[in-house]
Parts: C-alpha cells; sequence; structure tokens
C-alpha cells in the first residue's frame, strides 16, 4: 500500500487520533474542533438508550423517569468545569477506580463490552462534548 493510502486508512478508522490528555482530575482540551452542542447534548441524555445516563442519575429533565444510583445531574455545571465533566464522561474510573459510571470515551481495560460496542466507545467524541455543553448549562 502507498504511505498516503496508509495514512487514510489509519485515520479512517480512528487509529490516528491522539489519547486524550489530563491533568489531574481534569481533560482541557476538547475532543473535538467542533464546540459541543447543548440542545443536542440535553437530547442524548433524555435518549436513555444512547447515553444510560438516566439508569443512574436523577437530570433536570421533566418527564423522565431516573433511577437514584448517582448524584443528581442538577448544578452539575456549577460543581464541575468543563474539564472535569469531560474526564468523568470520558473515563470516571481514572478519578475513582471502584466507580460504577461506565466509561464512555475509553476503549482500554474494558470488560463484558457488549457487542454493539465492541472496539468503539460508547459515546464518540462529539456525543461527549454536546453532554459536557449541556451539563455546564446545568448550575
Ligand atoms: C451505572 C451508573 C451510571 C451511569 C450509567 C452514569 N453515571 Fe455518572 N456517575 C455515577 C456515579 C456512581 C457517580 C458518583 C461518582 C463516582 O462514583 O464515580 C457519577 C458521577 C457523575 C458526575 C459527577 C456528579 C457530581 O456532581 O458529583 C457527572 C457529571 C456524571 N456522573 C455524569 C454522567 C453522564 C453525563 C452520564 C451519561 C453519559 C452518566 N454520568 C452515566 C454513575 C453513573
Amino acid at each position: 500500500m502507498k504511505p498516503a493510502l496508509l495514512v487514510v486508512a489509519l485515520l479512517g478508522t480512528g487509529a490516528a487520533a491522539a489519547p486524550p490528555a489530563w491533568e489531574g482530575d481534569a481533560l482541557p482540551t476538547p475532543l473535538t474542533a467542533t464546540p459541543g452542542d447543548p440542545a443536542r447534548g440535553r437530547a442524548l441524555v433524555a435518549e436513555r438508550r444512547t447515553s444510560l445516563c438516566l439508569l443512574c442519575h436523577p437530570a433536570p429533565i421533566p418527564g423522565q423517569q431516573a433511577g437514584n444510583l448517582a448524584p443528581d445531574l442538577a448544578g452539575a455545571g456549577a460543581r464541575w468545569s468543563a474539564a472535569q465533566l469531560r474526564a468523568r464522561i470520558v473515563d470516571a474510573r481514572r478519578l475513582n477506580p471502584a466507580t460504577t459510571m461506565p466509561p464512555f470515551h475509553a476503549n482500554e481495560g474494558l470488560q463484558r463490552v457488549g457487542s454493539a460496542w465492541q472496539g468503539r466507545p460508547v459515546l464518540e467524541a462529539q456525543q461527549v462534548e454536546d453532554i459536557v455543553a449541556w451539563l455546564q448549562t446545568l448550575r
């Protein structure tokens, strides 16, 4: 294969993406160049089969039944910076190895990965940024 084609092939699989850069309990660099869209983030959280958030977290989304296994997402934007919120969604295990919160944008060290998720994160980078943008509005 010609080198240029190889580069295109690697980019196509996402294999060339740089791993997120951790600083303490935070991921200061957005995962995408496109800023997160809070309306899309809210819709993703409300659509529980994609994001799963509401299985565990109460959230200020009227009309939604939510679990009570984790802190209420109300006020999350006042408690945490965007960088801290991003970190918690990407891989909460880095902050609390015993957490029940699944790593939403990590591929290392996963066990019992459902076949639909094998080889790819639960949430795409843009979906993580959209949810971070929505959480930031919760003050
Ligand atoms: C299986 C349960 C579970 C799911 C699903 C889950 N979380 Fe969590 N989350 C937790 C738990 C438990 C904590 C408390 C801290 C810890 O144990 O890591 C937490 C902590 C957080 C925090 C910090 C809360 C605070 O204010 O202290 C945020 C923000 C958060 N989760 C967002 C999300 C979002 C957004 C989703 C969906 C994309 C999600 N979580 C899905 C269990 C879950």
